[in-house]
């Protein structure tokens, strides 16, 4: 049997990995890495397989950056050639990102059996790109593997058959217990003279925040005065690097500490022990969950609900007086410790392996 995975953007990097990985015992099974290039940066990208030990991607369909009509249309038509070429059994795609949409969607045209890992998840939020990605894809999948039982229930609503639904856990997850232990090592803090549970650490990239220069200008405001409470590391997404300079908004607050982009480990590493995460991002709320690190997200909506109801995570949306309100009561020690949610234990891929190599 043989399969084409496909990684585009820095969140599908962990998460193809330990299902590389847990495939890798099955003889009978062919594994090819496609690359569509979405994300191309040394460090959105290289850093990744280095610290995860994904293997170099097969084909690299090298697409880049565009508008979401190019960036798509730009994977398609690279990506369909190689699947008339390698004729494999099935694609697996991850997530949520455009090359996640733009694959499945050739795939099925092609007759070709269509496997999406974190099936189901939901913000119920248009307005998110990510959101129109998720619903599309999980339409077009053959194979829906879920992160947790709320998944499995948004897929139903939509009228999923559920023979295709498959409760696998969180292999973000999975990723993340297999690092922990190298990236506790490497004591990233030290970089900026900072000690362990004596900063923040923050991220910031979702269209909706950084786009508008108002929303952008507030939100680094607000991360001023925090900052002046306790130091907060910023490793900053080259779409907001980009958005700030065209803005010309002050980034020069003390305690805010300005970065490039962090290599999976390090940043692992640098959250495993910050007073507090806040942050846009869908993976990081996860993480922080599981690392029982207090997250603030700077978001209106979740497509991770489950964070909330069992995790560390708060949403805040974008409202200064919301988020240092729920910043000081963490200071304070008034932080939630959450549990770990169900099926989150480090066995999500194996699972998802077993499914595909009996088929
Ligand atoms: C994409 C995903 C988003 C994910 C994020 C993680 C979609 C719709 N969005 O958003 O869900 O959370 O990745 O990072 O797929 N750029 C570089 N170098 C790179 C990559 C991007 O400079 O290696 C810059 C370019 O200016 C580009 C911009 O970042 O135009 C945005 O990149 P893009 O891939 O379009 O979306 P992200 O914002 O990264």
């Amino acid at each position: 049997m043989k399969l084409i995975h496909i990684v585009g953007a820095r969140p599908n990097f962990m998460k193809a990995a330990p299902l590389l990985r847990a495939l890798a015992v099955y003889p009978h099974v062919q594994n090819l890495l496609v690359h569509t290039g979405q994300h191309y940066d040394e460090n959105m990208s290289d850093v990744f397989f280095d610290d995860l030990h994904l293997p170099r991607p097969d084909i690299n369909l090298g697409v880049g950056s565009g508008s979401h009509a190019e960036q798509t249309a730009n994977v398609m038509l690279r990506f369909e050639p190689v699947l008339l070429e390698h004729k494999p059994d099935g694609v697996v795609v991850f997530g949520d990102v455009n090359s996640t949409i733009a694959c499945a969607l050739v795939a099925a045209k092609l007759h070709i059996p269509v496997v999406h890992v974190e099936a189901g998840v939901r913000s119920f939020d248009r307005m998110m790109p990510e959101e129109i990605n998720r619903v599309l894809t999980d339409a077009l999948a053959d194979l829906c593997f879920t992160p947790s039982r709320e998944a499995n229930d948004n897929l139903r609503r939509e009228g999923i058959a559920e023979e295709k639904i498959h409760f696998a856990g969180n292999v973000m997850v999975d990723a993340l217990l297999e690092a922990a232990a190298i990236a506790s090592q490497r004591e990233s803090w030290t970089r900026w003279n900072l000690h362990p549970q004596g900063y923040a650490v923050t991220t910031l990239h979702r269209a909706a925040n950084v786009d508008d220069p108002a929303t952008l200008a507030r939100l680094l405001s607000t991360l001023s005065i925090l900052a002046i409470r306790i130091p907060i590391v910023f490793p900053i997404h080259p779409r907001t690097a980009k958005r700030l300079v065209e803005s010309g908004i002050p980034t020069d607050a003390p305690g805010l500490i300005l970065t490039e982009p962090l290599g999976y480990l390090d940043f692992l590493c640098l959250m495993s022990q910050a007073k507090l995460v806040l942050s846009d991002s869908g993976g990081i709320q996860s993480e922080t969950s599981m690392l029982g690190v207090p997250c603030l997200t700077l978001r209106a909506n979740t497509e991770w609900g489950v964070t909330l109801t069992e995790g560390t995570n708060i949403l805040v949306g974008d409202d200064p007086e919301r988020i240092l309100a729920e910043a000081d009561k963490i200071l304070r020690g008034e932080s939630r410790q959450g549990r770990r949610p169900e099926f989150w234990d480090g066995q999500a891929a194996q699972r998802i392996a077993k499914v595909l190599a009996k088929r």
